[in-house]
């Protein structure tokens, strides 16, 4: 959560921060600043609500070094007063992460004299470290000496009044690139914030930190000065842009169909890469947000086709729970940025028992991929809308070639039923295709106006419908409700009114009919029932007033294709009720605070 971007170099730094700002706005965006030196003097702007805000309130300055911070809140509602950047004394800093011990820290500094304007737990870090370099005249070792004070996460960019010439960044638990180009060097969140002007850059990793100039860069490590790789970034430049597409969201839903054939051409050719979950005695998936949904789902499908039992398990919960785990155990993580907080201190906690880790992660070098085991990345290119739609259907995608791969290990899937089920996935690109041709307007218009809806479904229908509604309720802000079918009825159903939106989806053959009752006794009740079900089912007329129809596809394909037709209604309803899509309120993409 957070975005922040630091720049020094030849260029004027003021617009290069201000549009590395906005491609970071998907960290957060409840409020921005930036801080740069001018005539030798520091000066902050800052301004509640979007980065337009702010530069309204920008003048022609120009100056070479500059830093930019855009906000979700954390300690202090979104103000003015509470955005950073944040200026102690002699010290300037914009951050992200939670100093979790700032209240001790806040009152010690009290004492020493300190006045604080703000509720932040920023402010405290930026007076501690004007404290630090007071009494220790020295740059280094003040960096060098906060890690021994402060609590929980942060990643700092930090000006020296006196020292114009030079930007500091520093981190521990959350995430910072240092990238360095012709003209100046970078330090950012994301790589998405640099991308416009460069690809090269270092991953600064826990306790690291970096003295920038504008023509070269020095790394430290507990005082001493380290060498670090550079990397490049891999992926095309175009994939932080919109492309023509009206919304990120609605871009990245049109990917899906060429992330996934890129995803199964290398990985049907390579099922070596696939991990083989065969030689643990259990299996673990720990995720949030929609990465849990992709969980869920494989929970079936690895149980069916490997015949093995699975647990799947909201990261923020398994942290905190006893959970029986050992070297026979494997804890597969999942995660978009490989920077949730929660999934990561799962990951080292399943370390700690010695469980072998799996990440299934998009970004690379990012936490969760650096520290698991055995990383599975899904290659869906830079994700930017808040709500995930391409890297959610590649997590699937890649937990169901886990169960395909594990069915053939364990005989459990014949000669000729792997090459069908090859098949299948391969139509998958196609398929999704043909159902992005539908018009989905139709059926968001009977949706919007409504301050409820439901979705039912069961067994991998139901964990479909729990992230078709989740994709609703956080951009349209609609409140909506996941059901399995037969549990409806106890209790739930006493909010089904006369036309409330009932959606169900109904893939899997075997329970259909039970399924079927469900969506009787809702439509029984004056509800308006929208079915998603394949081609191949037959229904009777009776009991939708709407029907999608997928392609018949094995589950191991169509748990993919049925997310999609969700995902447009969730668009299309947002964009109805004209909200900001890719930035829905109060919501952050990457979630580094537990
Ligand atoms: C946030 C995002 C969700 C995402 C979840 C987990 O809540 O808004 O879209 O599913 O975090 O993120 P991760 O990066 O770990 O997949």
């Amino acid at each position: 959560m957070c975005g922040i971007i630091g720049y020094n170099g030849k260029e004027n730094a003021i617009p290069i921060v201000i549009s590395g700002l906005k491609n970071l706005e998907y960290r957060g965006y409840d409020s921005s600043g930036i801080a740069y030196f001018i005539n030798k003097k520091i000066k902050i702007i800052k301004e509640k609500g979007r980065i337009k805000n702010l530069e309204e309130n920008l003048t022609n300055d120009i100056s070479n070094l500059c830093i930019g911070h855009t906000r979700w809140a954390t300690h202090g509602k979104p103000s003015k007063i509470n955005s950073h950047p944040h200026h102690v004394n002699h010290i300037t800093i914009v951050h992200n992460g939670i100093i979790e011990n700032y209240n001790i820290l806040k009152e010690d500094l009290i004492k020493k004299g300190y006045e604080f304007k703000s509720e932040t737990d920023t402010e405290v870090a930026c007076a501690l470290i004007d404290y630090l370099y007071t009494k220790t005249k020295d740059k280094l070792q003040t960096l060098n000496e906060l890690k021994n004070y402060l609590k929980g996460s942060y990643a700092l960019l930090i000006l020296f009044d006196d020292d114009i010439d030079t930007l500091y960044a520093i981190r521990k638990g959350s995430p910072l690139i240092v990238a360095e180009s012709e003209t100046g060097n970078f330090v950012a969140s994301d790589i998405p914030a640099i991308l416009d002007y460069t690809k090269k850059y270092y991953l600064l990793e826990e306790d690291e930190f970096a003295v920038i100039k504008s023509d070269n860069i020095v790394f430290y490590k507990d005082g001493k000065e380290i060498t670090k790789e550079l990397l490049t970034f891999e992926h095309d430049i175009k994939s932080a842009k919109k492309d023509g597409y009206s919304h990120f969201m609605l871009k990245e839903i049109h990917e899906q169909p060429v992330v996934i054939k890129n995803f199964l051409d290398y990985y049907l050719n390579n099922m070596n890469l696939i991990p083989d979950l065969s030689h643990y005695k259990k299996i673990h998936i720990v995720a949030c947000g929609s990465a849990y949904h992709a969980g869920l789902i494989a929970t079936f499908l690895i149980e069916k086709y490997g015949d093995m039992e699975v647990s799947t398990f909201v990261a923020s919960e398994y942290r905190y729970k006893k959970n029986f785990i050992n070297s026979d155990t494997v804890v597969i993580l999942i995660s978009q940025s490989g920077e949730t907080a929660d999934t990561i201190a799962s990951l080292r906690l399943a370390k700690e028992f010695n469980a072998h880790t799996i990440g299934i992660v998009n970004v690379v070098g990012s936490t969760i991929a650096r520290e698991a085991s055995e990383v599975i990345y899904i290659n869906a290119g830079c994700e930017i809308a808040v709500a995930t739609t391409k890297a959610y259907t590649l997590q699937v995608l890649a937990l169901s070639l886990f169960a395909f791969k594990l069915g053939i290990v364990k005989k459990n899937i014949s000669q000729e039923e792997q090459s069908n089920i090859i098949k299948e996935y391969q139509k998958l690109p196609l398929e999704i295709e043909k159902v992005l041709k539908v018009n989905y307007k139709e059926y968001a218009k009977k949706i919007y106006k409504h301050k409820s809806v439901f979705f039912i479904g069961r067994l991998i229908d139901y964990c479909i419908c729990e992230e078709g509604s989740l994709k609703l309720k956080e951009i349209s802000y609609i409140h909506s409700e996941t059901y399995p079918a037969g549990e409806l009825k106890h209790g739930t159903i006493s909010l089904i009114e006369e036309n409330t939106p009932v959606i169900a989806v109904v893939t899997d053959k075997n329970i259909a009919d039970k399924t079927v009752s469900n969506i009787k006794e809702v439509k029984a009740r004056g509800a308006y029932t929208l079915v998603l079900k394949n081609k191949n089912l037959k229904l009777d007329k009776e009991i939708y007033n709407d029907i999608i129809e997928i392609s018949d596809l094995k589950d191991l394909a169509l748990a993919i294709l049925a997310i999609v037709p969700l995902q447009m209604i969730a668009f299309e309803v947002a964009n109805m009720l004209g909200y900001d899509i890719d930035k829905p309120r109060n919501l952050a993409k990457s979630v580094t605070v537990e």
